[in-house]
C-alpha cells in the first residue's frame, strides 16, 4: 500500500476520494466533526460536501446539516459549508466570519455553551442523534487505533456516538505526534462517575489513541493539507503594557506567598493579548511553570523553548504558519512536554479547581462592578462564543480578564456602566486589567470594586463619565448595594448604535 498512514488492512478497501465520502452524508442529519481553534479539522470532505449541497440547492432540493465540533475550525469547513448555506445548526463555538454573519442575520441557530459541557450534553441526548463522525487523524495503526491530529476536542465522543464514521488521514500532520495525546473520557453519568484520576498537569491517565470499531468506518480519505494557522498580530504597545501589569501582579502574589515561585498551572485564552502575556513570561522571573489550558499558541511554544515552561496540557494547537511548520518538523522534541486531551478533561471544572489554575481571558466589555461580556457586541451581535472562558473563570485559583480600555478606534469604552450581556458574573472576575492598570477585586464590595475599576482600568476619555454615572447612582439608585440607574445604564450602547460612538455629542 503506497500510503503508510493507513496500516489497518480492513480499511484499505474503504479509501476513497472526498466526493465519495461526502456522498455518504445524509441531508438533514447531524455531523460531529473534529477541529478546535483551527487545528485538526477535516479539510477535504467538508469542501466536497459544500459542492454537493450547492448542487442540491441548484436542483431545488433542500440540504443542510447540524454541525458540531470541538470549537472553531477553518475556512475549508465552516466557511465552505456556510457559503453553500449548508449549516442550519452550529455548536459549540465559532469564529468563522461567514458563519458569524449568518448567526447575526438570524439565518442559523447557534448553541454557544461551555466547552467542557459538550460531551456530557451529547451523551444526555440534548443535541439529538449523531449520524456521522467526520474526524481528521494523523494515522490509522495496524490494530485499528486512530492516532489523533493537532486537536482532540470531542472526537472520542463523536466516534462513540455516531452511526457511521468517516476518517480523514492527513499526512501533513507530523507522524511523530503519536504518543502526545491522552484520551480519557468520563462516559459514566452521575451517580456512577468516578473522580478523574489526574492530580498534576502532566499526568497521563488514558490512551494515546482513539478507539473506534473499524466496522463503523465507512470511508477513509487521504489528505495533505495544513491547518488554518493564522499569523498572530505582532503584540502592540497596548498588549505589552497589559502583559506587564499581569507579570507585575503575579510577582506580587509570589512575594505575598499566595503563589509558588513556579506559579500555578497557566490557562491562557485566545487572542493577541494572551499571546503577549505568554511572551512576556519568557523574560519574567518564574521558572518551572506548567500550563493547563485549552489552546497552545505561539507564545506557549516560545515559553517551552525558553525552558521556563516545563510542560503544557491542552486540547489543541492554534499556531501561526511559521510555528506550525517548526513544530511539525520537530514534533518528537515536544512530544513528552505537551499533552493533548479531550476538551471535557482539558476544561473540566473538577481539574481546574483541583490544580488551581491561573486563568487569563479576553473580554469584549466589563462593567464597573466587574461583570464581563465575552461574546455579544452591543448586547445582541455574537462575536465568537464563550468557549472555555467560563469553565476556567468560575473554577480558577485566580481569574484574570484583560482587554484594551478602548475599542473601535476609541469610539467604545470597554469599561461601561452596565454590560450589555453577561457571560461572567462579578464573583467570577477577580482581577481586571487594561493598559491603564490592574484592579485586584478580591475581597471587595461592589462599590469598592466600582471605584477601583473606574480608577485603574477605564480610559481617561471615559473615566469622568463613569465617575459621574457612579456618583449619581450612589445618590439616586433604587438600592445602594450595587447602585445603578437602569434607564441610563445601557445608554452608552444605544448611543453607539445611533451615532457610531459612545462619546456624547458636544453641547
Ligand atoms: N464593543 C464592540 N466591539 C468590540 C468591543 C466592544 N466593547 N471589544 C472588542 N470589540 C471588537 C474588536 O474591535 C474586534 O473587531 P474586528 O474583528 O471587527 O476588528 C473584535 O471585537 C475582536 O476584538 P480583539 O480586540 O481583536 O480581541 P481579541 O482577539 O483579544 O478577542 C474576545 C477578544 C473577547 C473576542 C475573545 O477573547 C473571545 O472570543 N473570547 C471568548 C472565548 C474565550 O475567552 N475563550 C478562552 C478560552 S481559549
Amino acid at each position: 500500500m503506497a500510503n503508510t498512514r493507513v496500516a489497518h488492512p480492513c480499511l484499505h478497501g474503504k479509501i476513497m476520494d472526498a466526493e465519495g465520502a461526502a456522498a455518504l452524508i445524509r441531508p438533514g442529519t447531524a455531523v460531529g466533526m473534529s477541529g478546535f481553534t483551527g487545528a485538526g479539522y477535516p479539510k477535504a470532505v467538508p469542501q466536497a460536501l459544500a459542492r454537493r449541497i450547492e448542487m442540491a440547492h441548484a436542483a431545488g432540493d433542500p440540504f443542510s446539516l447540524k454541525v458540531w465540533t470541538g470549537a472553531s475550525t477553518g475556512p475549508e469547513l465552516d466557511g465552505a459549508l456556510a457559503r453553500a448555506r449548508g449549516i442550519d445548526f452550529r455548536a459549540p463555538y465559532n469564529s468563522d466570519p461567514v458563519v458569524r454573519d449568518q448567526i447575526n442575520r438570524g439565518e442559523l441557530d447557534y448553541c454557544d455553551i461551555h466547552l467542557s459541557e459538550v460531551a456530557p450534553m451529547t451523551l444526555q441526548g440534548f443535541f439529538g442523534p449523531l449520524d456521522t463522525a467526520l474526524i481528521e487523524v494523523t494515522a490509522i495503526r495496524a490494530d485499528g487505533a486512530l492516532v489523533p491530529s493537532s486537536s482532540v476536542g470531542n472526537n472520542q465522543t463523536w466516534l462513540d456516538q455516531a452511526r457511521q464514521v468517516i476518517v480523514e488521514v492527513n499526512c501533513w500532520q507530523a507522524r511523530e505526534m503519536e504518543g502526545m495525546h491522552d484520551i480519557w473520557c468520563c462516559d459514566a453519568l452521575p451517580p456512577n462517575r468516578q473522580p478523574i484520576p489526574l492530580v498534576r498537569a502532566d499526568d497521563r491517565i488514558g490512551s494515546p489513541t482513539f478507539r473506534c470499531d473499524p466496522g463503523k468506518i465507512v470511508a477513509v480519505v487521504e489528505t495533505d493539507s495544513p491547518d488554518r494557522n493564522q499569523a498572530f498580530r505582532k503584540p502592540d504597545e497596548t498588549s505589552h503594557t497589559i502583559a506587564g501589569h499581569i507579570l507585575e501582579f503575579l510577582g506580587h502574589e509570589v512575594r505575598q506567598g499566595r503563589l509558588p515561585a513556579s506559579l500555578l498551572p497557566l490557562q491562557s485564552g485566545v487572542g493577541n493579548i494572551a499571546n503577549a502575556v505568554l511572551t512576556g513570561l519568557i523574560t519574567g522571573p518564574f521558572e518551572g511553570m506548567t500550563a493547563f489550558t485549552e489552546v497552545i499558541q505561539d507564545g506557549m511554544v516560545d515559553l517551552l523553548d525558553s525552558g521556563k515552561l516545563r510542560m503544557a496540557s491542552s486540547t489543541a494547537f492554534s499556531l501561526s504558519p511559521d510555528y506550525a511548520h517548526r513544530l511539525n518538523a520537530e514534533m518528537a522534541r515536544y512530544r513528552d512536554r505537551i499533552v493533548l486531551r479531550p476538551q471535557e478533561i482539558s476544561n473540566h471544572p473538577e481539574l481546574i479547581r483541583r490544580l488551581g489554575c491561573i486563568a487569563m481571558n479576553g473580554l469584549i466589555e466589563a462593567d464597573i462592578y466587574g461583570n464581563v461580556n465575552s461574546t455579544h457586541i452591543m448586547g445582541s451581535r455574537m462575536q465568537n462564543g464563550i468557549g472555555g472562558s467560563g469553565d476556567f473563570a468560575r473554577n480558577a485559583w485566580i481569574s484574570i480578564f484583560m482587554s484594551p480600555s478602548l475599542a473601535k478606534g476609541g469610539a467604545i469604552s470597554t469599561i461601561v456602566p452596565m454590560v450589555s450581556h453577561v457571560d461572567h458574573i462579578d464573583q467570577d472576575v477577580q482581577v481586571l486589567v487594561t493598559e491603564q492598570g490592574l484592579a485586584d477585586l478580591r475581597g471587595l464590595s461592589p462599590k469598592q470594586r466600582a471605584r477601583l475599576i473606574i480608577q485603574r482600568c477605564a480610559h481617561p476619555t471615559f473615566r469622568p463619565m463613569l465617575e459621574d454615572y457612579f456618583d449619581r447612582a450612589c445618590h439616586g439608585a433604587y438600592g445602594f448595594h450595587s447602585p445603578s440607574l437602569p434607564g441610563e445604564a445601557l445608554s452608552w450602547h444605544q448611543r453607539f448604535i445611533d451615532t457610531g460612538t459612545m462619546k456624547p455629542a458636544l453641547a
